[in-house]
């Protein structure tokens, strides 16, 4: 079957470009507490997916807790998984997907990255760029994805704007475009002028700040009257920017070179809806994908996607897996036999479903841009390739520097069973890497993470999942080169080194204790390949 032939079929009036084009599908970068539970909240309330802001995340002792899916994060009171909101905006769909919220990293962080077609930077005003934030910002800039700022918690004291813009283009490069500007220093915030147009919108509070805050638009003359000095002082820094140039440049935008800025407080709803209209205007609507022979694969062909993250136990009252989907090209629709690109097998799609926090509803179709969970999913991996008609392979996810490794046992030998069978799980899903060695058996093997945290969640599902109750034993080690097998022997026996195989794909994983042992080898034996896992800018930021 051709390429047109099935487009006829799939889309009768041509309307999977049309729906591709009304997509937005983005994340929100942050450092934890910046504030992107509540802005989350904030934007679907706006969007309208929800009542009463609060039921979508939740932290401890908020209302419903719909993105925790798992007891442990109930008692942390975080989000580890990522969930995902669709919500309709005016003509729009959006596909906002979590990343996790907490200090550590997993590789689902990043995964979710490789899933979406813009970012929102989200930086706390008194903070400006922090460390999670220079780091998930760095996956986005090697994945190209263009990167919006939102400048939260203008409600309270923090900085000045114009330091903060010149943080972000000194120290990550990335030249601010500043689409509002505030009137009112932080902590005093009484609106925004609209560099475009100059308007100004004046913001009040409304208790609680659970509701849509109240927003009036005025002129400029209007506004100089309504707000004073404060409004003086923005229009001065407003000259100032207008005379360097800094307004939204889309190209520069979409190539990563710049990003459009935004002011506002999440909590009392300030800026928010501005920030989706921005989303509307400025986001790329899903593109063209690169396969891994090179072509591109437009919206409108035949039905691919993109497998970023599978999830086991979701539900405990369902056993299942859950494979989250990105769309790539093509209508899918429930029921469509699909083909998985790693195996070529066939892929029955009867229990798709949409994802929305814990609550699912089965999904009838879905566009470019949305993202699906596909159920009994068990033979699918991270960065595996779903595909209708005609066959596409995308380029596979990067497996990104671990930076923490631990030795992992069963401590009921009774149970040995059930443990080796969590950890091969655990290692297809990509929750942890599995490394092993002749030297340290198959009993005992080395667990490899991005972020500490990703240990906790092993130990949780060994015990609860597959209960086989396991401990730790954390590894002096921080750095992994890829090696060879003239690493294995030269390696042998050197203290504050070893060679792990990672079983997932038998490539030679060389671990350091830190970079002056790594360099001190290094030195000594310069022939030795010691290659970083992932090239970029990832492994310099870790
Ligand atoms: P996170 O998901 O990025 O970790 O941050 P979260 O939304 O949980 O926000 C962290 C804290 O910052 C919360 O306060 C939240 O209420 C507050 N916050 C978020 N946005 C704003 C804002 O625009 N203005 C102000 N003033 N505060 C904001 P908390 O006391 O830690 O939690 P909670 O008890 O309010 O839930």
């Amino acid at each position: 079957m051709s390429v047109t032939d099935v487009e006829k079929r799939t889309s009768p009036n041509g309307g999977v470009r049309g729906e591709a084009t009304r997509r937005r599908t983005f994340a929100v970068i942050s450092h934890p507490d910046a504030g992107k539970s509540t802005l989350t909240e904030a934007l679907a309330l706006h969007a309208s997916a929800i009542n009463t802001a609060g039921a979508v995340h939740g932290k401890a002792g908020r209302r419903g807790v719909t993105s925790d899916w798992m007891a442990m994060e109930r008692d942390r009171g975080i989000s580890i998984t990522s969930a995902v909101l669709r919500f309709d905006y005016d003509d729009y769909v959006l596909n906002l997907l979590d990343t996790p919220g907490h200090a550590d990293f997993s590789e689902d962080t990043y995964r979710v990255l490789e899933a979406v077609d813009c970012a929102i930077m989200l930086l706390d005003s008194a903070k400006g760029l922090e460390p999670q934030t220079l780091k998930l910002f760095d996956v986005c800039r090697s994945r190209h994805v263009p990167v919006v700022t939102f400048v939260n918690k203008w409600d309270r004291p923090g900085r000045e704007p114009l330091e903060l813009l010149d943080e972000i283009e000194q120290r990550i490069g990335l030249r601010p475009t500043p689409v509002n500007w505030p009137v009112g220093i932080a902590g005093d915030f009484r609106g925004l002028i609209e560099r475009s147009t100059g308007r100004y919108t004046a913001y009040t509070r409304t208790p609680g700040g659970a509701e849509r805050a109240l927003e009036a638009t005025f002129g400029a003359d209007e506004a100089r009257e309504r707000e004073g000095a404060a409004y003086e002082a923005a229009a001065e820094e407003l000259a100032l920017l207008d005379a360097i140039g800094a307004s939204v440049d889309m190209p520069s935008f979409l190539a990563g070179e710049s990003s459009p800025v935004l002011f506002g407080a999440a909590l009392p709803n300030f800026g928010v809806r501005r920030l989706l209209d921005a989303m509307c205007d400025l986001a790329p609507a899903p593109q063209a994908r690169e396969s891994v022979d090179g072509d591109e694969r437009p919206v409108d062909a035949p039905f691919s996607g993109l497998v970023f993250k599978v999830q086991a136990n979701m539900d405990p009252a369902h056993r299942d897996r859950v494979a989250f989907v990105r769309v790539c090209s093509g209508q899918f629709t429930r029921g469509m036999v699909l083909t998985h690109a790693a195996t070529g097998r066939p892929f029955a799609t009867k229990y798709a479903q949409a994802m929305f926090g814990q609550d699912r509803e089965t999904v009838e179709t879905a566009f470019p841009g949305d993202v699906i969970g596909l159920v009994n999913a068990g033979a699918l991996r991270p960065g595996d390739t779903l595909y209708a008609d005609v066959p596409v392979s995308f380029p596979p996810i990067p497996s990104f520097a671990p930076e923490h490794f631990a030795v992992v046992r069963c401590k009921d030998a009774g149970k040995y069973k059930q443990f080796r069978r969590g950890i091969d799980q655990l290692d297809t899903e990509g929750v942890v890497q599995v490394l092993s060695s002749d030297l340290r058996g198959d009993q005992a093997p080395v667990l490899a993470a991005v972020g500490p945290l990703q240990f906790d969640v092993v130990l949780h599902r060994l015990e609860h999942e597959f209960g086989a109750r396991s401990e730790l034993d954390h590894l002096d080690y921080s750095l992994a080169r890829l090696t060879d097998a003239d690493g294995v022997t030269a390696l042998a026996g050197v203290r504050g080194a070893e060679v792990l195989t990672r079983r997932l794909d038998g490539s030679l994983l060389a671990l350091f204790a830190d970079k002056w042992r790594l360099n001190a080898i290094t030195r000594d034996n310069p022939s030795l390949r010691l290659d970083s896992l992932l090239a970029g800018t990832i492994q310099d930021a870790a």
